[in-house]
């Protein structure tokens, strides 16, 4: 299938600033918090979760995800959504720091837990689809990988419970609400991550987080590059 309009959904401007670089993305608007960026003719659209002034941070989890994809939704013209950003993975998996993986399967939450009926526990755990793209990870030498997010960067043991029992490859905190905007929308969604740290090394998630960045958002970045070149050609 071939897109012609795409929207990159990211949290954290600094994730974001070698996909812009590399494709000339202008800013295009702000709905506050929310910044867009965008290429001459909109065929890539970038929108950033912003700031938040009061911790001197950009916002990050479900919620600024939300609004982000509601607002690009509501504002520009696309035919698929990606969420991309960093991750965690599992070392017991075999997964590597900077591996990419392109969303497989149903995009779960690992810490929204309403046990009144089926209906509300399918809700909490979310289950939003995402597109089979396992040609292109094929072709474009990528690893495809079950997605989980919650609004915690730290972990507990019910979270790491609840994403084995869902059999989880991936760990972070936005693609869930992203992929349930899109859903509400009908509209296409994958999400692609990269991985900064090990969900099952507890003790170094945050280091691993820090000293990996870098080497991690440029390999987002080549992945990305690729995967739209890919898309809309
Ligand atoms: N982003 C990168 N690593 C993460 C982790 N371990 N948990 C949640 N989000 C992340």
């Amino acid at each position: 299938m071939r897109y012609s309009k795409i929207a990159i959904i990211m949290a954290m401007k600094q994730e974001a600033l070698p996909i812009i670089d590399h494709f000339g993305l202008k800013k295009d608007s702000t709905f506050y918090p929310i910044e867009v960026y965008a290429n001459s003719d909109k065929s890539i659209i970038l929108s950033l979760n912003g700031h938040s002034k009061r911790y001197n941070i950009d916002n990050i989890g479900t919620q600024a995800a939300a609004i982000n994809a509601f607002s690009v939704l509501n504002n520009y013209d696309v035919d698929l959504v990606i969420n991309c950003g960093t991750g965690g993975g599992f070392f017991e998996q075999g997964t590597k720091i900077g591996d990419v993986f392109i969303a497989k399967g149903e995009i779960n939450f690992h810490n929204r837990l309403i046990s009144i009926s089926n209906n509300y526990q399918n809700y909490g755990l979310g289950k939003s689809p995402c597109l089979d793209l396992s040609q292109i990870a094929e072709v474009l030498d990528l690893k495809q990988g079950i997605i989980s997010s919650g609004d915690s960067f730290d972990l507990n043991d019910s979270e790491l419970e609840l994403m084995k029992a869902n059999q989880t490859n991936i760990k972070e905190m936005e693609a869930a609400s992203v992929a349930w905007v899109c859903s509400l929308f009908d509209m296409d969604f994958t999400a692609v991550k990269v991985i900064t740290d090990f969900v099952d090394k507890p003790a170094d998630t945050s280091e691993d987080f820090i000293s990996n960045f870098n080497l991690a958002v440029e390999k987002l970045k080549n992945a990305i590059v690729r995967i739209v070149k890919y898309l809309q050609n």
